[in-house]
């Protein structure tokens, strides 16, 4: 089935009272674990691919592996994570990219606006969805370091949507990218969602919203890895911001945890082990599995 658009689900997300998990790739198995994973589930996904993802693996081969992985009857949508680099943007949108994050947030309102609705209008004449972020989201992603985070502010959210046109809106209400969410319990920000939720109409987006779960941490730990202090958003709180109409859940870094710890199982299991398939395929089986949980978790089971 041909890629779908960012709206095409978003929309169908927003109605149903969902959300859609925007998952990251950045290799064969991490693909082919969420698409086994959204089969099994009859669930639609966003395959999120970052400008580090791209210099990691190649444009060309990401596109490829994913227009296989669009044989299957799943709905999916390819998807510009946090796209900075105006050119490397255009090169999505000829790849055939579907949706675009054009991310600006590091600029005034002023400039972030600018930016957006241009890249907003590039997008909309080829068919393309566009989601954009205000307000800053604290954490590091591929190299993106933001030390402090700033909240959305809801009346601005109304303007930021109506001068730029775009088609999804990412919030900062105190989710950060990265295994270190928080230092004690999480303090995310529900009466700035509802405040924003009554002012917006298009689909909100939350980033950052990996859960880090413990027995992944310590099935790692126990093999060898050394991660401490790790922390991610509760159950109660992903729910939570569903219910008040996230409809877009980003997840990379859970990806990341249950990958490498599938791996160090199994080279714990068999440390003779010089076959890469066994390794790599115990990555895969991890992220299918933890793929499968989030899609049920988030009420996208059934709903291809
Ligand atoms: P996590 O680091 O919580 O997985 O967030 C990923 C993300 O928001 C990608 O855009």
């Amino acid at each position: 089935m041909p890629l779908v658009t960012l709206s095409y689900l978003l929309k169908r997300a927003q109605k149903g009272k969902y959300a859609v998990p925007a998952f990251n790739i950045n290799n064969m198995e991490i693909l082919q674990g969420i698409v086994y994973a959204a089969e099994k589930e009859k669930s639609p996904i966003i395959i999120g691919v970052s400008e580090g993802a791209i210099k990691y693996a190649g444009l060309d081969y990401l596109k490829a592996m994913v227009d296989v992985a669009a044989k299957s009857k799943v709905k999916m949508a390819l998807h510009l994570d946090h796209g900075k680099d105006i050119e490397l943007i255009k090169k999505c949108i000829d790849a055939g990219f579907t949706s675009i994050m054009i991310d600006a947030s590091f600029h005034d309102f002023k400039k972030n606006t600018e930016i957006t609705k241009k890249v907003a209008a590039i997008c909309h004449k080829k068919g393309i969805s566009v989601e954009a972020e205000l307000g800053k989201l604290q954490g590091v992603e591929d190299n993106v370091h933001v030390e402090k985070g700033i909240f959305t502010d809801p009346d601005e959210a109304s303007l930021f949507v109506k001068k730029t046109g775009i088609d999804a809106l990412a919030v900062a209400i105190g989710t950060s990218h990265g295994a270190y969410k928080f230092k004690g319990e999480s303090n995310l920000r529900f009466d700035i969602l509802r405040k924003i939720r009554e002012k917006v109409n298009v689909p909100l987006v939350l980033h950052g919203s990996s859960q880090i779960p413990i027995e992944l941490v310590r099935q790692a730990n126990t093999c060898g890895a050394k991660i401490k202090g790790a922390k991610g958003v509760p159950n109660n709180d992903v729910k939570k911001a569903i219910k008040l109409g996230i409809c877009k859940i980003n997840i990379d870094s859970d990806l990341r945890l249950a990958f490498i710890a599938g791996m160090r199982q199994a080279l714990c299991n068999d440390p003779d082990c010089i076959d890469p398939r066994k390794i790599l395929g115990s990555g895969r089986s991890a992220i299918e599995k933890i793929a499968s949980e989030k899609m049920r978790f988030f009420g996208c089971k059934n709903k291809n």
